[in-house]
């Protein structure tokens, strides 16, 4: 290692939608979190605009990766791996970190970790509450996956009990937050226009609860459409629609059915910790529903603060760091970005020939 304390430096690169987020970690403490994001330039488009969010991660990159070594207080000479997400998300966005990443990684002389996205939405809370405990359910929650997890190890073993069959849970916040005209990203706003409304003013549907339906799956489609339909009506006979009341009722709908089944594949599992992670369990609702349904159920609850909870530079650093002290195998030069990488890939594992090239390389110390 580069510091006499035996802790990995790592330095994380994510850049698979519209964040690019770089931050420093040694071992499971956090140093740096910087992040640069393009979302209001998306905002008028009501979406993530690919193009658009590639270009945004070029100009920001390299100033992104400089303010969080000044934060850390650390030399890149001292780094002892540079962890970036290899998938899954949006292909052109990916490569941008993916080239950014070799490019820095090579120049300095150090091992390169692609890394899982998912994986590290989970791994992001061992900053905030400590090790990982083995096994760990999670719930992920973002604009594009809604997964229930099982890891018994982060670096190497995640397994996938359920997700979503249509929408993601952050993609029906931003959908319904559109038809209310209240903007993009819908989660944080709909969120804030729910904590004054009825959560039992209107009984919209709770998808895939039947007693016949897959027991860890999600739907939101349906209620997508039985939210919109409501409005719809409202607006046909003239009526004001309560907005805090519909974004009260639609969010409980979508929380109860999460907390409800996480906790139903925790007790079935008979694991005993819960860790909730991305955009979506930044939601002040589900973080107060999950902490009593678990509560009532002894399970015990991990969620980080909201701002590791989005998508974060610090969450890739604390994986790969996760990779480092477990000795795993980094990544080849020709590491690509792959926009489906599956869950069950935690990172992207190179061959034994990765390791010598890097030490080549080291000794010729590129970086001045
Ligand atoms: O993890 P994330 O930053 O990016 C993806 O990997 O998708 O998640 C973004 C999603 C968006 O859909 C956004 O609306 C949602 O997370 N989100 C929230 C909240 N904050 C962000 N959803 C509900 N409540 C929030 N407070
Ligand atoms: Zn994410």
């Amino acid at each position: 290692m580069a510091d006499s304390r035996d802790e990995p430096l790592v330095l994380g690169i994510e850049t698979s939608c519209d964040e690019t987020g770089v931050g420093v970690v040694r071992g499971t403490t956090l140093l740096a979190d910087a992040v640069a994001s393009s979302v209001d330039e998306h905002a008028r488009f009501g979406g993530v605009v690919p193009e658009v969010a590639s270009r945004a991660h070029l100009e920001a990159m390299v100033p992104t990766i400089d303010r969080a070594l000044k934060e850390a207080g650390v030399s890149a000479r001292d780094l002892d791996g540079i962890a970036v997400t290899a998938g899954p998300g949006l292909a052109g966005a990916l490569l941008v970190g993916v080239s950014a990443a070799k490019a820095y990684a090579y120049a300095l002389g150090k091992p390169l970790y692609g890394v899982n996205h998912l994986a590290s939405h989970i791994c992001v809370d061992q900053l905030e509450h400590g090790a990982l405990p083995e096994p760990t359910m999670a719930l992920l929650v973002s604009g594009g996956h809604s997964s229930l997890l099982l890891s018994t190890d982060i670096t190497a073993d995640v397994r996938p009990l359920g997700s979503t069959i249509d929408d993601a849970a952050g993609e029906a916040f931003d959908k319904i937050a559109r038809v209310l005209d209240l903007g993009f990203p819908g989660g944080p706003v709909i969120d804030r226009y729910a904590r004054e409304g009825d959560p039992a003013a209107i009984a919209f549907p709770r998808g895939l609860t039947g007693p016949r339906d897959p027991v860890y799956d999600f739907s939101f489609s349906g209620l997508k459409t039985a939210v919109a339909r409501w409005i719809e009506a409202k607006r046909a006979a003239g009526e004001e629609v309560p907005v805090r009341d519909v974004a009260a009722s639609f969010q409980e709908a979508v929380v109860d059915v999460l907390t409800r089944k996480a906790v139903r594949a925790c007790r079935d599992e008979g694991v005993d910790h819960l860790m909730i992670g991305g955009g979506v369990a930044a939601n002040s609702r589900l973080r107060a529903l999950a902490q009593e349904r678990c509560e009532a159920a002894g399970i015990r609850l991990r969620v980080p603060r909201p701002k590791l909870c989005t998508d974060n530079g610090a969450m890739v650093a604390a994986l790969g760091a996760e990779m480092v002290a477990r000795g795993r195998a980094a990544s080849d030069w020709d590491l690509s970005a792959d926009s489906s990488l599956p869950v069950t890939d935690p990172h992207v594992p190179g061959t034994a020939a990765a390791h010598d090239h890097v030490h080549e390389v080291s000794k010729e110390n590129l970086y001045s």
